[in-house]
C-alpha cells in the first residue's frame, strides 16, 4: 500500500500546501495551518452528484422548470422565523453555539417536533441512548417514530440512514463524526470536511433534511474549515449569556430566507421556551422615570425588540476617565460621548462611564445611538426620562440626527407596548403613516433631541 503522504490545511479557508506557512496566502490569516495526513487516492475516492442526487445536465435558464420547495413548519415559531418559514427537505442545517448552550436540547425538542411530520433519527457521538433518553424525559419529548443511535462511525451511519431511511437526521455533533478510511484524527479539519461532505450526499440523494451540530472556538466561530459554513446551507449560531435563561438562536446564512433573523426561547427545567413578546422581557424590571434610562426600539432582523439602555456617569477619581459598556459596542459609546461634548456642551471628560443593554442581549445597530445619548445625559445632569418615551436615531459627528432603516415596525411596536412618546429622525418622517396612539417627533440634531427627551414636562 502507498505510504500517506502529509500536506497542510489552512483551518480557515482550507487552502491546502505542501509545507507548513504561517499565513495563509490565500485569505491572509496567521497561524492557520493544521497538518493533515492524506491517503494517495484521496482525490478520486466517491464521485460526488449534483444538488438533486442525480448527475447534472446542462439546461438554458429559460427552461428551468420551478420546482416548489415546500416548508415543513415545525411547533416551535420561532425556530420557524429563523429558518425562514421552517425545514426545508434535502438541506443541511448547521448548528453553532458556545459548550453548554443547550444546542442538544433545542435539537432533541425539534425532533420531538419533527417526529410528527416524518421519520427522525438522532446521531449522538457525545452522549449514550440512555443519557439521551434522560433528557428526552425532562423535556417530554418522545414519539414512536423517533429513533436515537449512539455512533460515530459514518459508514455505519450511512448503513442505517439506508435501513431505516428516516426523514430527518440529527448529526450531534459534527467534531466526534468520522469517515473510517481516512487516517486524520476524529475532529480534525480533513475528516470534518470529508463527513460534511458525506452528510450532503445523504442529504440531496434521500431528501433528508439534517441537522448538523458544530462546536464553537474560543473566539465565537464554528471549529473546523470556514468552508464547512460554505458547504451547508443554513447555518444558525445558537447565543447566550450564562448568567441569564435567555438563548437567541440567530441565521447567519440561509439559502431558503432571510438572514439576521431572530428567535428567542427562555431554558427552563422543562427545556427551552419560546419567548413570543421579547421586548416585554427586555423592558420588565425598568425602574419607572430612573436616571440614566432610555428605551430604544432596535431591530434585529426584520424584528423590532424594544431595550432599555441603561448609563451611570460619575466624576473620574483617578486621572483616566473610564468607559465601560456591556452589549454595546465601546467605540461607538466613546465616540457618542464625544459628540455629546462638542456639540451639546455637556463636559464628559472626566467622568466614568458606564454602559449596559438590560436583559443581556448585545446591540450594534446604529439606530441605537440616540437612546445611548440620552441615557448618558440623563444620567450625567441626574434629570429623568419620561419613562413612556422611545428613542430612535443615528448619530452623526456633527450632531445631526440620520434616519434609520424600517422606522414604521419599530414605531408598531413601540406603540404596541403602551408608549406614548416615539423620538425619531426628522428625515424619516417623509410621507409616513403613523402609528395610533403614539405622538412621534421628529429631531434634527442631537440638541433639539436631549431638550425633548430631558425637559421634565
Ligand atoms: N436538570 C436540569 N434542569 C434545568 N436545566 C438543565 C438541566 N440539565 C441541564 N440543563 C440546562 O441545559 C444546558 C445544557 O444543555 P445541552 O446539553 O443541550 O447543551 P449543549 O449546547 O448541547 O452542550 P454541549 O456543547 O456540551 O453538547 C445546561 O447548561 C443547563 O442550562
Ligand atoms: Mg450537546
Amino acid at each position: 500500500m502507498a505510504k500517506a503522504k502529509t500536506q497542510f490545511i489552512c483551518s480557515n479557508c482550507g487552502f491546502n500546501s505542501a509545507r507548513y506557512l504561517g499565513r495563509c496566502p490565500n485569505c491572509g490569516e496567521w497561524g492557520t495551518f493544521v497538518e493533515e495526513k492524506i491517503q494517495p487516492d484521496n482525490a478520486n475516492r466517491k464521485a460526488r452528484v449534483g444538488m438533486d442526487g442525480k448527475s447534472a445536465k446542462v439546461e438554458a435558464i429559460n427552461s428551468v422548470s420551478l420546482e416548489e420547495t415546500p416548508k415543513v413548519a415545525t411547533g416551535l415559531q420561532e425556530l420557524n422565523r429563523v429558518l425562514g418559514g421552517g425545514v426545508v427537505a434535502g438541506t443541511l442545517i448547521l448548528i453553532g453555539g458556545d459548550p453548554g448552550i443547550g444546542k442538544s436540547t433545542l435539537l432533541l425538542q425539534v425532533s420531538g417536533q419533527l417526529s410528527k411530520h416524518g421519520k427522525v433519527l438522532y446521531v449522538t457521538g457525545e452522549e449514550s441512548a440512555s443519557q439521551v433518553k434522560i433528557r428526552a424525559d425532562r423535556l417530554q419529548v418522545g414519539g414512536d417514530d423517533f429513533y436515537l443511535y449512539p455512533e460515530t462511525d459514518m459508514g455505519a451511519i450511512k448503513e442505517q440512514v439506508a435501513q431505516l431511511k428516516p426523514d430527518y437526521l440529527i448529526i450531534d455533533s459534527v467534531q466526534t463524526m468520522q469517515e473510517p478510511d481516512l487516517t486524520s484524527p476524529i475532529g480534525s479539519v480533513a475528516q470534518i470536511r470529508e463527513v460534511t461532505a458525506d452528510l450532503m450526499q445523504i442529504a440531496k440523494t434521500n431528501n433528508i433534511s439534517i441537522f448538523i451540530v458544530g462546536h464553537v472556538t474560543k473566539g465565537g466561530v464554528i471549529a473546523g474549515p470556514k468552508i464547512l459554513e460554505h458547504m451547508v446551507d443554513t447555518v444558525l449560531y445558537f447565543e447566550g449569556d450564562q448568567h441569564y435563561q435567555y438563548r437567541i438562536l440567530r441565521a447567519v446564512k440561509n439559502r431558503f430566507g432571510a438572514t439576521n433573523e431572530l428567535g428567542i426561547f427562555e431554558m427552563r427545567d422543562q427545556g427551552l421556551h419560546e419567548v413570543a413578546n421579547p421586548s416585554e422581557i427586555f423592558l420588565e424590571e425598568r425602574l419607572s422615570g430612573a436616571t440614566g434610562s432610555a428605551i430604544v426600539a432596535a431591530l434585529e432582523g426584520s424584528r423590532p425588540i424594544l431595550v432599555e439602555l441603561q448609563a451611570l456617569v460619575t466624576p473620574s477619581v483617578f486621572g483616566n476617565a473610564q468607559r465601560t459598556a456591556t452589549g454595546l459596542d465601546r467605540n461607538r459609546v466613546s465616540l457618542i460621548m464625544a459628540v455629546l461634548e462638542k456639540r451639546t456642551q455637556l463636559l464628559l471628560q472626566n467622568q466614568d462611564a458606564y454602559l449596559k443593554a438590560a436583559g443581556g442581549v448585545k446591540l450594534d445597530e446604529p439606530a441605537i445611538d440616540l437612546a445611548v445619548a440620552v441615557a448618558i445625559a440623563s444620567s450625567y445632569q441626574n434629570k429623568g426620562t419620561r419613562p413612556d418615551d422611545v428613542f430612535i436615531g443615528e448619530i452623526g459627528l456633527t450632531g445631526e440626527i440620520r434616519s434609520v432603516a424600517d422606522l414604521a415596525s419599530r414605531l408598531k411596536e413601540a406603540a404596541k407596548l403602551g408608549f406614548a412618546r416615539a423620538i425619531v429622525p426628522k428625515n424619516n418622517l417623509q410621507g409616513m403613516t403613523l402609528p395610533k396612539g403614539l405622538r412621534v417627533l421628529g429631531v434634527a440634531t442631537l440638541k433639539e433631541a436631549l431638550e425633548l427627551a430631558l425637559s421634565g414636562d
